[in-house]
Formats: C-alpha cells, structure tokens, sequence
C-alpha cells in the first residue's frame, strides 16, 4: 500500500476534470489543478471554491511544457496524477490532425517524463471507449479488442493507451489506471459547473441544454434507420458525478500497487437518441424541437459498457438516473445560458 494524499489533476478546469476536483476534496484528497485554459474558463476556479470552501493551487500552463511541469513537481510533494488535459472534439481532429496528435501525445510523454525523473508512480489516464472502434458487440468489456478509431482524436487515445502499455511493461513499480468513459453528462448539482462547449456544441446534451434554453432552434437528430428498436442510436451516458467518483475509486486502486488496469465506466445500460429527448423533456417539463437527418458519419449503432470488472475491482456502480443527468445539465444551463462567461 502507498498513501495518495496529494493529486496533480491536468485539465482540472475542464468539465470532467473540475468534477473530479470536488469528488476528490470531499475524500479528502488534496488537488492541484494544471490548466492551460484552451479549452475551459478561470471562472471555474471561482465556483469551485464556492461548492468545495477550499482554495484548490492552481497554475496555468500547458503539459507538453517540460520546465512548467518540472517546477511544480519540484515544489510540491505529488502522490499521484490524474491526466484529464487533451484536445477532444472529433470533428476538429480531422481537420486538425497535427496540433491532435501533438498536442495530445507530447502532454502524456512529457508528463511520464516529469513523474519518471521526480519518482512519481500512480496515474489516472482519461481514455475513452473509443478506443474499442466499432464494437462487435456489446456490452464493451475490457477484454475486448483495441479497434481502430474513425478520426485522430480516437487515434491519439488509443496510442496514449500504447504509451502508458508500454512503459508499464518496464516499469512494474508504477500504478496506472486507464479509464474508458462513456457518454458523459449531466452537471454538479449546484447549477454552478457543467459542460461549457466554445461554439456550436458537437455532442448531444450540450445542444440539448441549448436548445432548452432557446439558445439554439432545435436539435437535428442525426439517423433514425440504424438497426436498434426505434432507429436512433444507442449510448451509455453517465453522470459526471458518477464519473468522477469512478476517479476516486481508481485513485484508491492504485494505491494498493496493482501496476497497470483498465476498467470501463458507464452505466451498463443503453440509452437511445430519442430517449434522451423524451427524458430531458419528462425531467424538465421543456419542449426540445428535433428534426430528423441524415447519419453523421463515423457514428456506430450502439455501445454501451460492461461494467462488471469496474463494480468487482473498483466496487464502482452509476447511481444517478438518466433523470438526474437531464435535469442537472438542464439546471447548469438554466442558470449558465453563456455557460462561464
Ligand atoms: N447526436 C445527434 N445530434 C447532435 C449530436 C449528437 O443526433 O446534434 C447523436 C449522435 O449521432 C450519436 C449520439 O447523439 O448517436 C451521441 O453523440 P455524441 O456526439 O454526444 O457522442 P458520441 O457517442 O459520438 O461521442 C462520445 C464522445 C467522444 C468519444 C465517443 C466514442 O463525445 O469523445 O463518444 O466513445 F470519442
């Protein structure tokens, strides 16, 4: 066993990472954030003191900056790091696949560089189910096969899993915990962080919300002829709450040695396109307008987690409703219409 006390969270500022921050100082954990702010708001750090009561260290600067990361490491006593910083809009990944695959795998090389150089052992990787490609079948468990991602940002989670694979495989005395997420959603039940996309959201729950909030016209519902009981498709959408609290229980994991894991979070159980709709509106009493088109591209059928191994190893379970994600995101939007601005 190895005490975790102290958590360099990157990406802390971003909507998965500052959920993972309050999740971690009500275990009592200690976090400190590393944030370049490309992709999330200083404002976040202001609500997060007024939900947690702490003054979380933050410092702003990027992961692929060696001397950055070098200083803070050298000036605080890290236990573990929890590595959420990365660029992740699918859409943009293909226009954009250089800055991806820079961006993304110098952060995860620099910083096993750092942590290797100041004997830091223990690391949370952010992966994604993604990384399965197109399920042969589901549930996904994490004795599937790695598949092969549809655009660079699937790639560059699927050669960060390869990275960390690899460097484990020498190094038997670090801890790393990969975690593939699902579809996160939903907010803190504050209404004070959420998901706060820059421009035209591309995921569903954040155009849902601003569509809620009148924000935008309606919501264009891409495919209702794929092969699933009402043609739209199927995904696994957890509560960021939940997920967060998956981190924490990883964290306690690691702490007991175990080398490398991998563990899936979701919830088990699929949740169609139009579900979605109808909850959101049961949830919230909100008329979502949606109109019917085409496929977007590079969307499969349906996925969602095994998540047995997670609730076995981690004793990780979802406990929020698809309800509780509807009306928290709702919440976050209503009283955030510009999200932080
Ligand atoms: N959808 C719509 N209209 C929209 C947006 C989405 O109908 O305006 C549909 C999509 O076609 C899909 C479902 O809603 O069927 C979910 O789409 P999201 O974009 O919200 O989520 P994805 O499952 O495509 O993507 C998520 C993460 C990615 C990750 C991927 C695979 O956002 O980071 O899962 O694991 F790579």
């Amino acid at each position: 066993m190895s005490e975790i006390k102290t958590v360099l969270v990157t990406g802390g500022m971003g909507y998965i990472g500052s959920h993972t921050v309050i999740a971690l100082i009500e275990q009592g954990y200690q976090p400190i954030i590393v944030d370049d702010l490309a992709n999330s708001s200083p404002e976040v750090l202001n609500r997060l003191k007024i939900i947690t009561g702490k003054d979380i260290p933050f410092f702003k600067g990027n992961v692929c900056d060696k001397a950055f990361l070098e200083k803070i490491f050298s000036s605080h006593k890290i236990d573990a790091v929890i590595h959420f910083a990365g660029f992740k809009a699918v859409g943009e990944s293909v226009e954009k696949p250089l800055e991806y695959y820079r961006n993304n795998l110098d952060s995860t090389l620099t910083l096993l560089e750092v942590m290797t150089e100041k004997g830091v052992k223990n690391i949370i990787f952010s992966s994604s189910a993604t990384v399965y490609g197109t399920p042969v079948h589901v549930p996904l468990t994490e004795e599937d096969p790695i598949g092969t991602a549809t655009n660079p940002y699937g790639t560059t989670k699927i050669m960060q899993e390869k990275i960390f694979t690899d460097y484990a495989f020498v190094h038997k005395d670090f801890n790393i915990a990969l975690l593939r997420y699902f579809n996160p959603i939903g907010a803190h039940p504050s209404g004070l962080i959420g998901e706060a996309p820059y421009g035209t959201p591309n995921n569903l729950m954040p155009y849902i919300t601003q569509v809620a909030v009148g924000k935008l016209p309606r919501l264009t519902v891409f495919g209702n002829d794929y092969p699933t009981p009402d043609g739209t498709c199927i995904r696994d959408y957890i509560h960021v709450c939940d997920l967060a609290d998956g981190h924490v229980l990883a964290l306690k994991k690691l702490a007991q040695n175990p080398g490398l894991v991998i563990y899936n979070l979701g919830t088990g159980k699929g949740t169609s396109v139009m579900e979605l709709i109808h909850a959101y509106e049961k949830a919230t009493g909100v008329k979502i307008p949606y109109v019917i088109a085409a496929r977007r591209p590079g969307d499969v059928a349906e996925n969602y987690a095994g998540t047995l191994k997670a609730e076995k190893e981690l004793g990780f379970k979802a406990k929020r409703t698809i309800f509780d994600s509807c009306a928290d995101s709702n919440r976050w939007q209503q009283k955030n219409p510009k999200g932080y601005n």
